[in-house]
């Protein structure tokens, strides 16, 4: 039995070895019935994912925004949104979190507002030129009239990255841009307004007691002089490859200031860059010892289900984070992914990540295989030394939702596509409680923002929760031996002599073995200690992880 949790027996570097559930608020639990979960629906749920075995808790956006791209669109980022709730229910939600030793981490967006934001308005009405326009990235258009953007690049949802406004007198005016959706306007960097914006959010967060912050597009905020086409004679260009607008050398200046403001409120506050910046080498720039203490492994989440593949992203995830003095994370699944089951159980496995899964796909995935595929990955990132992120509801083993009517779907992806793309509202779907509630638990009134398929009705919470073969019960069984056995701050060696099929190592006197082939292997002596899959006749089948007890 393991001391119970609490704040105060959880070391400052806390962040190290980590397992971080992400909570989407839209689709936790939604206390006032309106089919959108809320802050007071989180802290009723909170104790169901203390009881998981978390340590830390990293929350979607809940500031004011109209919501054009679910929160990520801020309008105020020192208040909550009354879709989500109260500024004073925020703050209970942290200390009842920390009641229940669960640190809590807030999303910061510093990269654009949205166009409600008061600036963004006030630099509408101020006109080109003016201290207003300059806090954004305002620029007259090329064309005889300036009706062409001032350069090729494309919003990251589809079309390009530049609208233009109209004028109080009716006539086409400026151009702005906008890396994502037209309701997102990028901040101008080179601004030191924005720096103190920034700076007084991040107090304003740290002062009601977050942990730390997750940081948006961390790899977006500087863009290079000149705004520059970019160079796509050569194809789109590969994810994760530096442009004119990703990973420009100035945003680790934005990092080092933070870092400053972090360390002032203690050494156990932290931040986690979304940068995606590839190779690896490289995202390790945003954990270098004065900046973030933590970056999304990427790579580790497109990986296909290929041990090969597996094994080469965990050297370099070990290699170039350790080169910085930093843990690897690692992560499966997030709000912008296809859920992992049903990626890997899709020609993903061994093909490219899908941009959304839809009822028109040619792709669906296969059920059976993605559930036991889904728990044979997890059970093998569990094992891994570092810091571990969940997304809510893949303990539960839910499916990406393909079946969501054109009518019903959010996302702005789908929508600047023409359908094209589906986009990320199948991960997104309200997750299920008790299987014969309303809206499966997510509520008492039976409203869903996305429609919930049937399956989570046998998936819901309640029907899991105790029963030893469950999904729910893998992952409560393996975070807990996860921190008993202190894997999080172990250490790392490849378990030589095992078939090529395998992604086998041993972390501490735990041998984490993972069987991606098809014919069953043998496994070494010791005790079981988890087993994603039934084992066959003491063979470790295809699909499958175990973990076992080995000497040290
Ligand atoms: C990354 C977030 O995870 C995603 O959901 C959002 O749409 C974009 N950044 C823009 O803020």
């Amino acid at each position: 039995m393991l001391p119970a949790k609490t704040l105060a027996n959880s070391p400052s570097d806390w962040w190290r070895h980590a397992v971080i559930y992400q909570i989407y608020p839209r689709s936790f639990a939604d206390g006032n019935g309106d089919g959108v979960g809320d802050l007071a629906g989180i802290i009723s749920r909170l104790p169901a994912i203390a009881d998981l075995g978390v340590d830390a808790i990293w929350l979607s956006p809940f500031y004011r925004s109209p919501q054009k791209d679910a929160g990520y669109d801020v309008s105020d980022y020192c208040d909550i949104d009354p879709v989500f709730g109260t500024l004073a229910e925020a703050e209970t939600l942290i200390t009842t979190a920390h009641d229940l030793g669960l640190r809590i981490i807030v999303d910061l967006v510093p990269n654009h507002s949205s166009e409600q934001h008061e600036w963004f308005q006030a630099a509408l009405a101020a006109g080109p030129g003016s201290p207003e326009r300059a806090r954004y990235m305002f620029r007259d258009g090329l064309g005889e009239n300036g009706e062409l953007p001032p350069n090729n690049w494309e919003s990251v949802f589809g079309g390009p990255a530049w609208s233009r406004i109209t004028n109080p007198d009716g006539t086409p005016g400026q151009w702005y841009l906008h890396i994502f959706d037209q309701s997102q306007p990028d901040f101008n960097w080179e601004n030191p307004e924005i720096w103190s914006l920034f700076d007084g959010v991040l107090r304003f967060w740290l002062d009601r007691g977050v942990d730390g912050f997750r940081v948006d597009v961390a790899h977006g905020l500087i863009k290079e002089a000149g705004l520059p086409d970019r160079d796509l004679s050569n194809g789109p260009p590969a994810p994760g490859a530096r442009s004119p607008f990703w990973d420009q050398d100035g945003v680790h200046e934005v990092y080092r200031a933070w870092r400053k403001i972090l360390d002032e409120y203690g050494d156990d506050r932290m931040m986690c860059a979304e940068a995606w910046v590839m190779p690896l080498s490289k995202m390790a720039h945003y954990v270098r010892s004065d900046e973030m203490h933590q970056a999304f492994n990427f790579g580790y989440l497109s990986a296909t289900w290929d041990p090969a593949v597996l094994r080469s992203v965990i050297d370099e995830s070990l290699e170039a984070f350790g080169g910085v003095g930093a843990p690897s994370t690692w992560v499966l699944s997030n709000h912008d992914e296809v859920r992992h089951r049903s990626r890997l159980a899709t020609k993903f496995a061994s093909e490219g990540k899908p941009m959304g899964i839809g009822p028109n796909s040619e792709h669906k995935p296969d059920e059976e295989l993605g559930h036991w595929r889904g728990r044979a990955a997890t059970a093998l990132m569990l094992g891994l030394p570092g810091s571990a992120y969940l997304f809510q509801g893949e303990e539960l083993g839910l499916p990406e939702v393909i079946d969501i009517p054109d009518d019903r779907r959010d996302d702005p992806t789908f929508f600047r596509t023409n359908g094209e793309r589906y986009g990320r509202d199948g991960c997104r779907v309200p997750i299920p409680w008790e299987a014969d509630k309303p809206a499966f638990g997510f509520n008492n009134s039976g409203a869903s923002w996305l429609p919930q398929p049937a399956v989570f009705g046998e998936l819901a919470r309640d029907q899991q929760s105790g029963v030893e073969s469950s999904t729910l019960e893998l992952y409560r069984t393996l975070l807990r031996l996860r921190a008993s056995q202190g894997l999080g701050s172990g250490d790392f060696a490849w378990l030589p002599d095992f078939p090529e099929a395998t992604v086998a190592f041993r972390n501490l006197g735990i041998a984490v073995i993972g069987n991606l082939g098809t014919a069953p292997i043998t496994l070494p002596a010791g005790d079981i200690l988890a087993s994603s899959g039934p084992l066959v006749d003491g063979h470790l089948p295809g699909d499958t992880t175990a973990w076992i007890k080995i000497a040290n």
